[in-house]
């Protein structure tokens, strides 16, 4: 079998990208999830569209000028147009509304940071005023206010997106984890499901992070999970979305389902598959929402993940060594915006134009040579500190109890389910062969090196492994 284009990975970036090569006329596009669409960081996003990311542009400026910091702010705004254009081009329903977006400090030590931040972004073009007060029930030192920014129902637009693509001829296929990806000896690429082999002239990899070893890009970049919650308040909720630029990162914005009392709360990031006690991290998100708003009820609770590059910048573009394969990674949990400016670049290389922007998101960039090595030195020593071994025997386990077990040497990790199901799994990390850790907050197993997750079965949450964990059989 032979397609042109085959986008593997149905989140956002890969069904933007899926959409805009069919558009630009491409013969034949598929693509390819291993779960359903827009079950990955898509679906546990905040949901705002926004070129501000925190405070990033005085920063850019100062290490990389001002040419570079404008064509990041340029694609960023074209990412949060992007999203626009599609849900009204496409009669979308996924809640899209235009609201300001404002990141501030409670802290007058970071007042000027704020100021020039300000300062930065107005300079780029970027639509950014300095205020002093935030939608918010509490005082601010100052904020960087960015005017007619966007906030959406992640889930919703995905559906849109699908269907779009669906009318347009793509062939999606749902439950077909792709196992690797090469470049063949005739130029063109072959990906490898358990079901077949199929030819591709390009092959988007929009899987988050690249699965495997493609491009190197799992010691490029660093995993992180953050919590959210969905609350009903008592009361109106803000309706801005805001950001706290000191630690820990609260993050805000209106969830339109239940009317104006809606509101979604993001943050206590941290780092994947670390021995951090996470079910704590996610009662202190909404102990902080309970203590700061009136709140009704807590209707939703989950968390997601994604990576960031050594210069916080995504890798976009042509892997390293192999030309049919293309890569977008390293959101920095800001996917949504330069999930389309990624789009809008692929499309472009994919149709054989120049991108204006690659120069900044280049995925061949060795970038700061520095920081990449001391993220490669951060992996090899979680892999190290993962080494701690819990004595215990599966058959003791309480139910909702994790143990780590040494089984003829090899460590395996057993949870007794509330009814009393023991599930026992291989702790090495079916990647790089990593020790996984406990999640206590979403029982499952976590790699801190790479961010791969496996459920208590072995099935894998997130990749870039792409086999499940061995299972083992412990009597009960
Ligand atoms: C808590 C949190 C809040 C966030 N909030 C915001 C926000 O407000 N604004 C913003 O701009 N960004 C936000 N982000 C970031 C943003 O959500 C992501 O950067 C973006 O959704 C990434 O989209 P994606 O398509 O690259 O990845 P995903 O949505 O994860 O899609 C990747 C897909 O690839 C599939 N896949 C993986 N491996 C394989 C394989 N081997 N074969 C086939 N398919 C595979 C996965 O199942 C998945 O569906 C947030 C992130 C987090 C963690
Ligand atoms: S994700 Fe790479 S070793 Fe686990």
């Amino acid at each position: 079998m032979a397609v042109d284009v085959v986008v593997v990975g149905g989140g956002l970036v890969g069904l933007t990208t899926a959409l805009l090569v069919r558009r630009a006329g491409a013969g034949s596009v598929a693509v390819v999830e291993a779960r359903r669409l827009g079950e990955g960081t898509t679906g546990g996003t905040t949901g705002k569209v926004t070129s501000q990311h925190g405070l990033v542009y005085a920063q850019m400026i100062d290490r990389h000028g001002e040419d570079h910091a404008r064509m990041y702010a340029e694609a960023n705004q074209a990412g949060v147009e992007l999203v626009a254009t599609l849900t009204g081009e496409y009669g979308i329903d996924c809640d899209l509304t235009r609201a300001p977006a404002l990141a501030y400090t409670r802290d007058p030590g970071r007042r000027r940071t704020v100021e020039e931040e300000a300062a930065a972004a107005g300079r780029l073009g970027l639509p950014a005023s300095l205020v002093e007060s935030v939608d918010l029930p509490f005082e601010v030192e100052a904020a960087v206010r960015f005017g007619n920014q966007l906030h959406f129902h992640a889930g919703r637009y995905v559906a849109g997106l699908a269907a779009a693509l669906s009318a347009a001829g793509v062939a999606v296929f749902e439950h077909t984890r792709v196992l690797d990806v090469e470049e063949h000896r005739d130029g063109t690429a072959r990906v490898r499901t358990a079901a077949a082999t199929v030819r591709a002239n390009h092959v988007v990899m929009a899987t988050l992070l690249p699965i495997g070893t493609i491009g190197g890009y799992f010691a490029k970049t660093r995993p992180t999970r953050s919590f959210g919650l969905a609350a009903r308040l008592r009361g109106p909720a803000p309706q801005e979305m805001t950001i706290s630029v000191d630690s820990p990162t609260r993050s805000t914005r209106p969830w339109l389902d239940p009317g104006p009392n809606g509101l979604i709360v993001v943050g206590n990031g941290h780092d994947t598959g670390t021995e951090q006690d996470t079910q704590a991290m996610g009662e202190d998100l909404e102990q902080w929402t309970r203590s700061t708003f009136d709140v009704d009820s807590v209707d939703y609770r989950w968390s997601s993940q994604d990576y960031t590059t050594a210069d916080h910048v995504p890798y976009i573009g042509r892997s390293p060594m192999n030309d049919r394969i293309l890569v977008a990674t390293g959101f920095k949990k800001w996917g949504l915006s330069s999930g389309g400016a990624a789009a809008l670049i692929l499309g472009d290389l994919i149709a054989g134009h120049d991108s204006p922007w690659l120069p900044v998101f280049d995925a061949t960039r060795i970038g700061d040579a520095k920081a990449v090595g001391q993220l490669i030195k951060d992996n090899l020593k979680v892999g190290a500190d993962l080494d701690r071994l819990r004595s215990h025997h599966g058959r003791d386990l309480a139910p909702g109890h994790d143990g780590v077990i040494d089984v003829d040497g090899d460590t395996v990790g057993a949870y007794r389910d509330e009814a009393g199901g023991l599930h026992a799994v291989r702790l090495a990390c079916t990647h790089l062969g990593c020790r996984l850790c406990w999640n206590a907050a979403e029982t499952s197993w976590d790699c801190a090196c790479h961010g791969s997750r496996f459920d208590i079965d072995g099935n894998i949450l997130n990749g870039p492994a792409v086999e499940a964990l061995p299972t083992v059989n412990l009597s009960p």
